[in-house]
């Protein structure tokens, strides 16, 4: 059939996106879903910042692709052999596919799925075959993380969805699939912030302000948040945080407010130095959770020592240690109770047109989450 999607054809376009273009709409053809997979007409998807990496070239895939990871929808047709999933049903696309059965899925670390990660890293579907074509010349387009969000259908793994509650609007249902499941999965299940626990957030985008909810919904008894944009720092405040501006002295301004440091302290950054200073800025015997996805050429710099003699644990965090099988309908409840107000979260709509105004706001700071209403 035919589609309209964003295609990247090169990495490292110069800003503004406006000018430069780097996300071209375009027609393309989807191919049929095979066995294991569905056809999803996209409702709504989010720009995250790992869409803006690959991009600038910080985070360097496999070109031609279509872009985007953070999507829900509704299954218009299956390829059969799709388990629990039938036609109409409303689902929230997760941007690791979980196949179920490798060494990491059985030991419930569905994020490190290793046929999962290679069809990521290959751009392809977790069978390895690829649906996207152009339709002049039939060449071969990648997926992105096994979703490519940024289109109005799009074919995925069966094991790239998980069923939701049809009543959920879709720009809301949308920011389960990245932002919800990464910084409320980082302070729940990799931080695992529990009652009274005084916590720090790095970064105030979706995934840092998603940490930020997810910390309160655990019962922390004190929430600090760092970012250098003004807006989030206010917006971090209502949420009922203590807002720190980053720069010179962060370090020291965090150990003061929290008297010595955060137990918890998550970095939603993806810059070294930055983690660095999270991880200065975490109490002795303390965790540093990294979520931030830097450029693969940084190094981090921090005292080597402290780690034993302080007994702090730095760890990292990929798809918030999450199960999306367990957390996405988990999280999608704490929210449907009120205590997950995850639409704080969303603060433009756009079309698909918008895209590269989209993400020159979202690499200005300019944004949190955007909703490309499809
Ligand atoms: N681990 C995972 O599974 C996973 C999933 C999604 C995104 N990510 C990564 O998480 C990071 C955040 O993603 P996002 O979509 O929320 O990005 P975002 O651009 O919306 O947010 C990043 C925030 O960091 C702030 N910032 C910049 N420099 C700072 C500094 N020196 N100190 C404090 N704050 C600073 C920015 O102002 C911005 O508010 C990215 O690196 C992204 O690639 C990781
Ligand atoms: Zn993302
Ligand atoms: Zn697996």
């Amino acid at each position: 059939m035919r589609v309209r999607g964003a295609v990247l054809r090169r990495m490292g376009l110069p800003k503004p996106y406006v000018d430069s273009r780097p996300l071209e709409i375009v027609d393309l053809e989807l191919d049929p879903p095979r066995p294991g997979e569905l056809l999803v007409r996209v409702g709504a998807a989010g720009l995250c910042h790992s869409d803006l990496s690959v991009i600038d070239g910080s985070r360097p895939r496999v070109m031609p692709m279509v872009l985007g990871h953070e999507a829900a929808g509704e299954v218009v047709g299956t390829g059969g052999d799709t388990p629990g999933f039938a036609e109409g049903d409303h689902v929230v696309l997760s941007f690791v596919p979980v196949c179920g059965a490798c060494g990491p899925c059985r030991a419930g670390r569905a994020a490190l799925c290793e046929p999962g990660a290679a069809a990521n890293a290959a751009g392809s579907l977790l069978s390895g075959g690829r649906r996207w074509s152009e339709p002049g010349d039939g060449h071969q387009l990648h997926h992105h993380l096994g979703v490519s969000a940024f289109a109005d259908h799009v074919v995925v793994a069966a094991n790239s969805a998980v069923k939701v509650d049809p009543s959920l609007p879709a720009e809301i249902a949308a920011l389960f699939g990245c932002a919800v499941l990464t910084g409320v999965g980082a302070a729940v299940n990799s931080a695992e912030v529990v009652e009274g626990d005084r916590v720090v957030v790095f970064g105030l985008g979706g995934v840092g302000l998603a940490a930020l909810l997810g910390a309160k919904m655990a019962g922390a008894a004190e929430i600090v948040a760092v970012d250098m944009v003004e807006e989030k720092l206010e917006h971090a405040r209502r949420l009922g945080a203590t807002p720190i501006h980053a720069g010179e002295g962060v370090v020291e301004a965090v150990r003061e407010a929290t008297g010595g440091g955060g137990d918890k302290v998550i970095e939603t950054v993806g810059n070294a130095r930055v983690l660095a200073q999270a991880y200065e800025a975490t109490r002795r015997g303390g965790t540093t959770v990294t979520v931030g996805l830097p450029h693969p050429e940084q190094r981090l710099d921090i005292q080597a020592v402290s780690l034993v003699t302080e007994e702090r644990t730095l760890k990292g965090s990929y798809l918030g240690s999450c199960v999306p099988d367990r957390d996405i309908p988990k999280f999608v409840q704490a929210y449907q109770d009120g205590r997950l107000p995850v639409q704080e979260l969303l603060t433009h709509r756009i079309t698909l047109d918008e895209i590269n105004l989209g993400f020159d706001r979202l690499a200005a700071g300019a944004a949190v989450r955007q909703a490309v209403i499809l």
